[in-house]
């Protein structure tokens, strides 16, 4: 038989297949692996290792060059308080199952985006991106009253603030205005700041 079916004969189920419907096989094999593997060492232990500062900030390349560095100058990650805000802190929801939903949906997406297709691999991708990633941060964030914010920021702990302050916070008794609505930018470059920042790389 001519040599390159023997080699797929010899390779077996993990060889790859004449069709690419029969790729499920071998990707159906490697699920079944990481299925195991985190039964083996436990869910919450994968959990835990993808959670961290370390992991989401430089596990992606785009992250380490371009979200990591933003955030170490940001108020928080360094402050008078000394309580860092870490990634998963905003990103991430600390209530089962969301925080399963949330992380398993953006694995997926994420890795998709930054393996596969490296839709923001360079600064002018990124860049080109910024906008539309922000704004789905911000419309989760507004759907769920900037839950994430509140773990931290109390409303009903403010004091000593300016008097525009306190206004600007009264407004949100009313319910339709929520942190996100005035705060953005906050670990991060917000878009209209990084458009001045990086001209050429955004217009
Ligand atoms: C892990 C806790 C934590 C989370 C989550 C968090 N913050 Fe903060 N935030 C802090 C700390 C600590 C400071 C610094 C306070 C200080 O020492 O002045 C701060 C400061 C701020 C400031 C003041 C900025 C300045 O320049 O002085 C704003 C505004 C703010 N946070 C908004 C937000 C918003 C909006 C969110 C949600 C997107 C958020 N924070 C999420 C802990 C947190
Ligand atoms: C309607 C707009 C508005 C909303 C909604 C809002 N803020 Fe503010 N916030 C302000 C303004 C304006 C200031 C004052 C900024 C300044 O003086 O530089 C401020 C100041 C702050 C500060 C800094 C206080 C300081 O000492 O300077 C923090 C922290 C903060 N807001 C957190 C939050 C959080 C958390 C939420 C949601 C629970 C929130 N804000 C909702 C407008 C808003
Ligand atoms: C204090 C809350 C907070 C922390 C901490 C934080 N983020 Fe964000 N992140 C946001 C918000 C809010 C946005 C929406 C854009 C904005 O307002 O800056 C955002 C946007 C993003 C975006 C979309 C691109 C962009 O620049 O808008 C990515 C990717 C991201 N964050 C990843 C991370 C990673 C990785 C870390 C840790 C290194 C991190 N974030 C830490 C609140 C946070």
């Amino acid at each position: 038989m001519p040599e390159n079916q023997e080699e797929r004969k010899r390779r077996g189920i993990w060889g790859w297949p004449r069709t690419k419907w029969l790729l499920g096989i071998p990707l159906g094999g490697f699920l079944a692996l990481v299925v195991g593997a985190a039964a083996m060492f436990g869910t919450g232990a994968a959990i835990e290792a993808t959670g961290t500062d370390e992991f989401c900030a430089t596990a992606c390349h785009s992250h380490e060059q371009f979200i990591y560095p933003e955030w170490k100058e940001s108020v928080h990650y360094s402050n008078r308080s000394g309580v860092r805000a870490g990634c998963a802190d905003c990103h991430i929801p600390k209530e089962y199952p969301d925080k399963l939903i949330v992380k398993t949906k953006a694995g997926i997406r994420d890795g998709y985006h930054e393996f596969v297709l490296g839709s923001i691999s360079t600064r002018e991708r990124f860049e080109a991106r910024r906008a539309e990633m922000a704004e789905k941060v911000w419309e989760e964030m507004r759907a769920n009253d900037s839950r994430a914010c509140r773990t931290c920021h109390k409303a009903e702990s403010f004091a000593d603030q300016s008097d525009r302050a306190e206004r600007m916070h009264g407004r949100m008794e009313t319910g339709d205005t929520t942190c996100i609505d005035c705060h953005d930018g906050v670990a991060h470059l917000a878009p209209y700041e990084a458009a001045r920042k990086y001209p050429a790389a955004s217009d």
